[in-house]
Protein backbone atom coordinates (compact mmCIF):
# COMPACT_ATOMS: atom_id res chain seq x y z
CA UNK A 1 0.00 0.00 0.00
CA UNK A 2 1.19 3.51 -0.73
CA UNK A 3 2.81 5.40 2.14
CA UNK A 4 1.55 8.63 3.02
CA UNK A 5 4.94 10.49 1.45
CA UNK A 6 4.34 8.61 -1.68
CA UNK A 7 1.13 10.68 -1.97
CA UNK A 8 3.49 13.79 -2.08
CA UNK A 9 3.95 12.87 -5.35
CA UNK A 10 1.19 12.49 -7.87
CA UNK A 11 -0.14 13.14 -11.34
CA UNK A 12 -3.43 14.50 -13.11
CA UNK A 13 -4.26 12.88 -16.86
CA UNK A 14 -5.96 14.90 -19.10
CA UNK A 15 -5.25 18.77 -18.68
CA UNK A 16 -8.72 20.20 -20.04
CA UNK A 17 -10.91 22.29 -17.57
CA UNK A 18 -11.06 19.55 -14.56
CA UNK A 19 -7.44 18.33 -14.94
CA UNK A 20 -6.22 21.88 -14.71
CA UNK A 21 -8.22 22.20 -12.12
CA UNK A 22 -6.56 19.46 -10.33
CA UNK A 23 -3.39 19.90 -10.84
CA UNK A 24 -4.01 23.72 -9.36
CA UNK A 25 -5.51 22.11 -6.48
CA UNK A 26 -2.47 19.87 -5.52
CA UNK A 27 0.13 22.40 -6.30
CA UNK A 28 -2.04 25.07 -3.74
CA UNK A 29 -1.64 22.42 -0.78
CA UNK A 30 2.25 21.97 -1.38
CA UNK A 31 1.83 18.64 -3.34
CA UNK A 32 4.45 17.70 -6.34
CA UNK A 33 2.37 17.03 -9.76
CA UNK A 34 2.77 15.95 -13.00
CA UNK A 35 -0.14 16.97 -15.33
CA UNK A 36 -0.49 14.92 -18.86
CA UNK A 37 -2.26 15.18 -21.82
CA UNK A 38 -1.80 13.98 -25.62
CA UNK A 39 -0.10 16.80 -27.05
CA UNK A 40 2.37 19.58 -26.28
CA UNK A 41 0.18 22.49 -27.46
CA UNK A 42 -2.92 21.52 -24.64
CA UNK A 43 -0.27 20.79 -22.30
CA UNK A 44 0.82 24.72 -22.51
CA UNK A 45 -2.67 26.07 -23.17
CA UNK A 46 -3.41 24.67 -19.47
CA UNK A 47 0.35 25.73 -17.76
CA UNK A 48 -0.87 29.50 -19.36
CA UNK A 49 -4.11 28.99 -18.09
CA UNK A 50 -2.57 27.78 -14.28
CA UNK A 51 -0.12 30.83 -14.65
CA UNK A 52 -2.10 33.11 -15.53
CA UNK A 53 -5.17 32.28 -12.98
CA UNK A 54 -2.06 31.90 -10.11
CA UNK A 55 -0.86 35.57 -10.74
CA UNK A 56 -4.60 36.82 -10.94
CA UNK A 57 -4.45 35.64 -6.96
CA UNK A 58 -1.52 36.71 -6.43
CA UNK A 59 -2.40 40.27 -7.57
CA UNK A 60 -5.80 39.73 -5.69
CA UNK A 61 -3.63 38.89 -2.24
CA UNK A 62 -5.51 35.36 -2.38
CA UNK A 63 -2.06 33.46 -2.23
CA UNK A 64 1.80 34.91 -1.60
CA UNK A 65 3.73 33.43 -4.29
CA UNK A 66 2.75 32.31 -7.72
CA UNK A 67 5.68 30.93 -8.83
CA UNK A 68 6.24 29.31 -6.33
CA UNK A 69 3.02 27.21 -6.23
CA UNK A 70 3.28 26.84 -10.29
CA UNK A 71 6.94 25.33 -9.30
CA UNK A 72 4.70 22.37 -8.06
CA UNK A 73 3.68 21.49 -11.36
CA UNK A 74 5.41 19.48 -14.32
CA UNK A 75 3.73 19.28 -17.59
CA UNK A 76 4.77 15.92 -19.04
CA UNK A 77 3.43 14.53 -22.44
CA UNK A 78 4.97 11.23 -22.43
CA UNK A 79 2.76 9.15 -20.16
CA UNK A 80 5.13 6.84 -18.58
CA UNK A 81 7.35 9.44 -17.34
CA UNK A 82 4.31 11.36 -16.30
CA UNK A 83 3.35 8.66 -13.91
CA UNK A 84 6.02 6.43 -12.66
CA UNK A 85 6.82 8.28 -9.32
CA UNK A 86 3.30 8.93 -8.12
CA UNK A 87 1.79 7.62 -5.67
CA UNK A 88 -1.34 9.02 -6.82
CA UNK A 89 -2.84 9.11 -10.17
CA UNK A 90 -5.66 11.10 -11.03
CA UNK A 91 -7.51 10.76 -14.52
CA UNK A 92 -9.91 13.29 -15.56
CA UNK A 93 -9.58 12.50 -19.65
CA UNK A 94 -12.61 12.81 -21.87
CA UNK A 95 -15.71 11.06 -20.47
CA UNK A 96 -15.68 7.97 -22.56
CA UNK A 97 -15.63 4.39 -20.76
CA UNK A 98 -13.35 2.66 -23.04
CA UNK A 99 -10.64 5.83 -23.53
CA UNK A 100 -10.64 5.74 -19.71
CA UNK A 101 -10.35 1.87 -19.60
CA UNK A 102 -7.82 1.75 -21.95
CA UNK A 103 -5.63 4.53 -20.46
CA UNK A 104 -6.24 2.75 -16.54
CA UNK A 105 -5.46 -0.93 -18.88
CA UNK A 106 -1.91 1.31 -19.18
CA UNK A 107 -1.30 2.58 -16.00
CA UNK A 108 -1.60 -1.08 -14.57
CA UNK A 109 1.71 -1.46 -16.32
CA UNK A 110 3.39 1.54 -16.05
CA UNK A 111 3.04 3.30 -12.60
CA UNK A 112 4.07 2.06 -9.39
CA UNK A 113 2.80 -1.45 -8.48
CA UNK A 114 1.07 -0.24 -5.50
CA UNK A 115 0.22 3.12 -6.39
CA UNK A 116 -3.96 4.39 -6.44
CA UNK A 117 -5.65 4.72 -9.79
CA UNK A 118 -8.79 7.49 -9.17
CA UNK A 119 -10.92 8.31 -12.08
CA UNK A 120 -12.97 11.70 -11.91
CA UNK A 121 -15.27 10.45 -14.29
CA UNK A 122 -19.40 12.06 -13.31
CA UNK A 123 -20.95 9.40 -13.94
CA UNK A 124 -19.95 6.07 -15.76
CA UNK A 125 -19.79 3.18 -12.82
CA UNK A 126 -16.00 2.46 -11.74
CA UNK A 127 -17.08 -1.22 -11.97
CA UNK A 128 -17.21 -0.17 -16.01
CA UNK A 129 -14.02 0.90 -16.05
CA UNK A 130 -12.42 -1.47 -13.82
CA UNK A 131 -13.54 -4.35 -14.40
CA UNK A 132 -11.24 -6.91 -16.09
CA UNK A 133 -8.28 -4.85 -14.97
CA UNK A 134 -5.34 -6.18 -12.50
CA UNK A 135 -5.29 -3.12 -10.79
CA UNK A 136 -8.87 -3.25 -10.20
CA UNK A 137 -8.38 -3.02 -6.44
CA UNK A 138 -6.44 0.04 -6.50
CA UNK A 139 -8.76 1.82 -8.73
CA UNK A 140 -11.38 4.25 -6.92
CA UNK A 141 -13.71 7.19 -8.44
CA UNK A 142 -12.91 10.28 -7.27
CA UNK A 143 -15.21 12.86 -8.49
CA UNK A 144 -14.33 16.54 -7.79
CA UNK A 145 -16.48 19.55 -8.46
CA UNK A 146 -15.33 22.17 -10.46
CA UNK A 147 -13.56 24.27 -9.73
CA UNK A 148 -11.46 21.89 -7.44
CA UNK A 149 -9.20 24.30 -5.43
CA UNK A 150 -12.85 25.88 -4.40
CA UNK A 151 -15.47 23.47 -4.07
CA UNK A 152 -15.76 21.56 -0.56
CA UNK A 153 -16.87 18.41 -2.12
CA UNK A 154 -15.23 15.31 -3.23
CA UNK A 155 -17.63 11.93 -4.29
CA UNK A 156 -15.73 8.27 -2.89
CA UNK A 157 -16.40 5.50 -5.27
CA UNK A 158 -15.04 2.18 -4.71
CA UNK A 159 -16.10 -0.32 -6.96
CA UNK A 160 -16.70 -3.84 -5.72
CA UNK A 161 -13.08 -4.68 -5.76
CA UNK A 162 -11.49 -1.70 -4.02
CA UNK A 163 -9.68 -2.68 -1.33
CA UNK A 164 -10.38 -1.33 1.96
CA UNK A 165 -7.05 0.45 2.48
CA UNK A 166 -7.53 2.33 -1.00
CA UNK A 167 -10.78 3.42 0.46
CA UNK A 168 -9.23 4.77 3.48
CA UNK A 169 -5.85 6.26 2.77
CA UNK A 170 -7.78 8.39 -0.49
CA UNK A 171 -10.16 9.54 1.74
CA UNK A 172 -7.70 10.39 4.33
CA UNK A 173 -5.88 11.81 1.88
CA UNK A 174 -9.28 13.89 0.41
CA UNK A 175 -10.20 14.91 3.87
CA UNK A 176 -6.69 15.70 5.97
CA UNK A 177 -3.91 16.66 3.28
CA UNK A 178 -6.85 18.34 1.02
CA UNK A 179 -9.41 19.40 3.20
CA UNK A 180 -12.21 18.35 1.38
CA UNK A 181 -15.63 16.65 2.72
CA UNK A 182 -16.32 13.78 1.30
CA UNK A 183 -19.51 11.66 0.73
CA UNK A 184 -19.46 8.26 0.08
CA UNK A 185 -21.46 6.98 -2.95
CA UNK A 186 -22.40 3.24 -4.52
CA UNK A 187 -20.72 2.28 -7.79
CA UNK A 188 -24.19 3.77 -9.22
CA UNK A 189 -24.28 5.69 -12.78
CA UNK A 190 -24.42 9.11 -11.99
CA UNK A 191 -23.13 8.76 -8.29
CA UNK A 192 -24.85 11.25 -5.91
CA UNK A 193 -24.25 14.85 -7.26
CA UNK A 194 -25.14 13.76 -11.26
CA UNK A 195 -28.13 12.28 -10.38
CA UNK A 196 -29.37 15.50 -8.77
CA UNK A 197 -28.04 17.57 -11.06
CA UNK A 198 -29.34 15.65 -14.33
CA UNK A 199 -33.05 15.51 -12.26
CA UNK A 200 -32.88 19.37 -11.55
CA UNK A 201 -31.77 20.19 -15.09
CA UNK A 202 -34.10 18.61 -17.01
CA UNK A 203 -37.18 19.55 -14.66
CA UNK A 204 -35.77 23.25 -15.23
CA UNK A 205 -35.49 22.42 -19.22
CA UNK A 206 -39.18 20.91 -18.74
CA UNK A 207 -40.58 23.78 -17.16
CA UNK A 208 -39.12 26.10 -20.25
CA UNK A 209 -41.35 24.32 -22.39
CA UNK A 210 -44.36 24.26 -20.30
CA UNK A 211 -43.78 28.56 -20.23
CA UNK A 212 -41.79 29.23 -17.74
CA UNK A 213 -39.09 31.83 -18.64
CA UNK A 214 -35.09 31.21 -18.40
CA UNK A 215 -34.26 33.84 -15.48
CA UNK A 216 -37.77 32.66 -13.10
CA UNK A 217 -36.13 29.04 -13.35
CA UNK A 218 -33.18 30.47 -11.71
CA UNK A 219 -34.54 32.91 -9.81
CA UNK A 220 -36.66 30.22 -8.06
CA UNK A 221 -33.21 28.35 -7.49
CA UNK A 222 -31.39 31.36 -6.10
CA UNK A 223 -33.65 33.05 -3.50
CA UNK A 224 -35.77 30.14 -2.70
CA UNK A 225 -34.60 26.43 -2.81
CA UNK A 226 -30.78 26.71 -3.52
CA UNK A 227 -31.17 28.88 0.35
CA UNK A 228 -33.14 25.97 1.54
CA UNK A 229 -31.46 23.18 0.18
CA UNK A 230 -28.29 24.76 0.98
CA UNK A 231 -28.50 24.91 4.56
CA UNK A 232 -30.53 21.94 4.84
CA UNK A 233 -30.59 19.32 2.13
CA UNK A 234 -33.48 18.07 0.34
CA UNK A 235 -34.27 15.53 3.10
CA UNK A 236 -34.00 17.57 6.13
CA UNK A 237 -36.16 20.54 4.01
CA UNK A 238 -38.73 17.68 3.23
CA UNK A 239 -38.76 17.07 7.10
CA UNK A 240 -39.52 20.89 7.85
CA UNK A 241 -42.28 20.42 5.01
CA UNK A 242 -43.63 16.99 6.91
CA UNK A 243 -43.51 14.04 4.72
CA UNK A 244 -47.33 13.63 4.42
CA UNK A 245 -47.61 16.86 2.46
CA UNK A 246 -44.54 16.05 0.76
CA UNK A 247 -45.97 12.52 -0.17
CA UNK A 248 -49.31 13.82 -0.80
CA UNK A 249 -47.71 16.40 -3.00
CA UNK A 250 -46.02 13.77 -5.07
CA UNK A 251 -48.78 11.77 -5.84
CA UNK A 252 -51.21 14.45 -7.28
CA UNK A 253 -47.78 15.50 -9.45
CA UNK A 254 -47.26 11.86 -10.61
CA UNK A 255 -51.16 12.03 -11.26
CA UNK A 256 -51.63 15.13 -13.30
CA UNK A 257 -48.21 14.70 -15.35
CA UNK A 258 -48.30 10.99 -16.12
CA UNK A 259 -44.85 10.30 -14.85
CA UNK A 260 -43.14 9.96 -11.25
CA UNK A 261 -43.05 12.76 -9.46
CA UNK A 262 -42.80 11.48 -5.74
CA UNK A 263 -40.50 8.28 -5.49
CA UNK A 264 -42.04 6.66 -2.04
CA UNK A 265 -41.13 2.96 -1.41
CA UNK A 266 -42.38 0.70 0.62
CA UNK A 267 -40.65 1.47 3.79
CA UNK A 268 -41.28 5.59 3.56
CA UNK A 269 -45.07 5.03 3.22
CA UNK A 270 -44.66 2.85 6.55
CA UNK A 271 -42.89 5.80 8.31
CA UNK A 272 -46.11 7.71 7.34
CA UNK A 273 -48.02 5.13 8.69
CA UNK A 274 -46.10 5.53 11.46
CA UNK A 275 -46.65 9.35 11.90
CA UNK A 276 -43.04 10.20 11.40
CA UNK A 277 -43.63 12.52 9.38
CA UNK A 278 -40.84 15.10 10.37
CA UNK A 279 -40.19 17.71 12.77
CA UNK A 280 -44.27 18.32 13.99
CA UNK A 281 -44.04 14.73 14.78
CA UNK A 282 -40.69 14.51 15.99
CA UNK A 283 -39.19 12.03 13.91
CA UNK A 284 -38.99 11.76 10.10
CA UNK A 285 -35.79 11.37 7.87
CA UNK A 286 -34.42 12.33 10.63
CA UNK A 287 -34.85 12.20 14.67
CA UNK A 288 -35.49 15.00 16.68
CA UNK A 289 -35.60 13.00 20.23
CA UNK A 290 -37.66 15.23 22.25
CA UNK A 291 -36.84 19.22 21.20
CA UNK A 292 -40.13 21.07 20.55
CA UNK A 293 -41.42 21.73 17.21
CA UNK A 294 -41.18 25.50 18.09
CA UNK A 295 -37.56 25.80 19.07
CA UNK A 296 -36.78 23.34 15.77
CA UNK A 297 -39.04 25.81 13.59
CA UNK A 298 -37.42 28.93 15.84
CA UNK A 299 -33.75 27.78 14.76
CA UNK A 300 -34.56 27.03 11.28
CA UNK A 301 -35.66 30.87 10.77
CA UNK A 302 -32.94 32.16 11.99
CA UNK A 303 -30.85 29.56 9.76
CA UNK A 304 -32.58 31.14 7.22
CA UNK A 305 -32.34 34.65 8.15
CA UNK A 306 -28.41 34.39 8.41
CA UNK A 307 -28.37 32.48 4.82
CA UNK A 308 -29.77 35.70 3.21
CA UNK A 309 -27.61 38.06 5.37
CA UNK A 310 -24.87 36.54 3.89
CA UNK A 311 -26.34 36.31 0.27
CA UNK A 312 -27.62 40.01 0.41
CA UNK A 313 -25.01 42.05 -1.60
CA UNK A 314 -25.38 39.26 -3.77
CA UNK A 315 -26.52 40.75 -7.48
N1 LIG B 1 -16.16 19.89 -16.57
C1 LIG B 1 -16.65 19.70 -15.36
O1 LIG B 1 -17.29 20.60 -14.76
C2 LIG B 1 -16.44 18.38 -14.65
C3 LIG B 1 -16.72 18.28 -13.28
C4 LIG B 1 -16.46 17.07 -12.63
C5 LIG B 1 -15.98 15.98 -13.33
N2 LIG B 1 -15.73 16.09 -14.67
C6 LIG B 1 -15.17 14.92 -15.35
O2 LIG B 1 -13.78 15.14 -15.54
C7 LIG B 1 -13.33 14.51 -16.75
C8 LIG B 1 -12.71 15.57 -17.65
O3 LIG B 1 -13.68 16.55 -17.94
P1 LIG B 1 -13.23 17.98 -18.53
O4 LIG B 1 -14.44 18.82 -18.46
O5 LIG B 1 -11.98 18.41 -17.88
O6 LIG B 1 -12.94 17.59 -20.05
P2 LIG B 1 -12.08 18.39 -21.10
O7 LIG B 1 -12.61 18.00 -22.44
O8 LIG B 1 -11.98 19.82 -20.77
O9 LIG B 1 -10.62 17.78 -20.93
C9 LIG B 1 -10.29 16.45 -21.20
C10 LIG B 1 -8.82 16.41 -21.57
O10 LIG B 1 -8.39 15.06 -21.60
C11 LIG B 1 -7.47 14.92 -22.67
N3 LIG B 1 -7.38 13.51 -23.03
C12 LIG B 1 -8.29 12.74 -23.67
N4 LIG B 1 -7.82 11.46 -23.75
C13 LIG B 1 -6.60 11.46 -23.16
C14 LIG B 1 -5.65 10.45 -22.90
N5 LIG B 1 -5.83 9.19 -23.29
N6 LIG B 1 -4.51 10.77 -22.24
C15 LIG B 1 -4.29 12.05 -21.83
N7 LIG B 1 -5.17 13.05 -22.04
C16 LIG B 1 -6.32 12.75 -22.67
C17 LIG B 1 -8.04 15.80 -23.78
O11 LIG B 1 -7.06 16.13 -24.73
C18 LIG B 1 -8.52 17.00 -22.97
O12 LIG B 1 -7.52 18.00 -22.84
C19 LIG B 1 -14.56 13.85 -17.34
O13 LIG B 1 -14.60 12.51 -16.92
C20 LIG B 1 -15.71 14.65 -16.74
O14 LIG B 1 -16.91 13.94 -16.70
C21 LIG B 1 -15.95 17.26 -15.34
Amino acid sequence: MVSPNELKQTSVIGAGIMGTGLAITMALKGISVFLNDLTEDLLHESNKHISDLLFDLEERGSIESAAKIQGNIVVEKDLKRAVESSGLIIEAITEDPSAKRELFRKLADIAMEDSIHASNTSVIRISEIASDLRSRDRIIGVHWMNPPYVAPLVELTPSEWTSKEVVQVTRDFLEKTIGKKVVLSPDIPGFIVNRFHAAVTSEAIRLIDEGVSIEDVDKVWKYHLGVLYGIFGPLKNADYIGLDTTYLAGMYLTQRLGREMGYVPEWLIKKIGNNELGVKTGRGFYDYGNEASSSLYAKRVQAIREELECRKDQK
